[in-house]
């Protein structure tokens, strides 16, 4: 069987940079100049996503032709047996749209369901993430790593949300009762990039139960490679392909979680599986 993993994993992090910085520059460009189209329920799709898409891929298949390519704006499934990469070309698009300066570019690349390396690129502060597996994790080439927050009452978190999110679900049952106890708490609009702070201790922990593999696969491993802890809701492994997920600082604050986050039972995964 083909080794696909390369001697260095170091080659797919430096690949996973290059097109993220590149979806970037697309993202730059289209800045204030854009039409929009809604593909469902308060979710947008823009051609800023679809031109940052377009350059990423070249990029990347460019690179390695044979690999799986699975973005958000195509939907390719995941092969099984080859590395497959994952790919959010605007991972805050209503930010985006709004004129909202958060927003960033997520790329990973996976293999048999490992992280193998990723990277996620803020073109407004040109601030660029990334990670390789058991290589650390690193901010604009300087290595990160997590905050030492061990309880909730110290921690500043993160949350998201499906659109249009019911009143009477689990988890804003859960929202409502951790947001007296925690110091405070955040829905800013991108998940890789609420991934990226935890890495780099800008906050303590954040969790979303319906997410997309897309918006998680680099920012799962940089908060892993700076040494937080990612579980799915409940303490189980995370998997990517049904991507519900926990991500702490440290591992008290991860358990300290668990009193207050059920597994709510997202649905955002189930035509993921390679
Ligand atoms: C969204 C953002 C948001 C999260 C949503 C995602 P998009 O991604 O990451 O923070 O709450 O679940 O779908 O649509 O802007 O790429
Ligand atoms: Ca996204
Ligand atoms: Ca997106």
């Amino acid at each position: 069987m083909k080794d696909w993993t390369p001697d260095v994993t170091s080659e797919y992090e430096t690949v996973c940079e290059l097109a993220a910085r590149s979806g970037g520059a697309v993202l730059r460009d289209w800045s204030g100049k854009l039409r929009v189209r809604e593909k469902g329920p308060a979710d947008f799709v823009t051609e800023a996503d679809l031109a940052s898409q377009d350059s990423i891929r070249q990029v990347i298949l460019g690179r390695f032709p044979d690999h799986g390519f699975v973005a958000e704006e195509n939907t390719e499934p995941p092969h099984a047996d080859r590395p497959n990469w994952v790919v959010d070309p605007l991972d805050g698009t209503t930010n985006f749209v709004h004129g909202l300066t958060h927003y960033a570019v997520s790329i990973a690349v996976e293999w048999g369901g490992t992280i193998l390396a990723g990277a996620v690129y803020d073109p407004v502060s040109d601030e660029c993430f990334t990670a390789s597996r058991s290589g650390g994790a690193r901010l604009n080439g300087a290595i990160i790593s997590t905050s030492e927050a061990s309880r909730v009452s110290d921690a500043l978190v993160a949350i998201s949300f499906p659109p249009r999110v019911r009143a009477d679900t689990l988890e804003v049952a859960d929202f409502v009762r951790i947001i007296s106890d925690c110091q405070a708490i955040r829905r800013m609009g991108s998940a890789a990039l609420n991934l990226c702070y935890v890495a780099c201790g800008r906050m303590d922990a954040y969790w979303a139960h319906t997410i997309y593999p897309w918006d998680v696969a680099a920012g799962v491993l940089l908060v892993r490679e700076a040494g937080g802890v990612v579980t799915a809701p409940g303490g189980t492994p995370f998997d990517l392909w049904r991507p519900a997920f926990v991500a702490s600082a440290t591992e008290p604050l991860h358990e300290d979680l668990k009193r207050y986050i059920r597994p709510a039972g997202g649905d955002s995964s189930q035509t993921f599986k390679a």
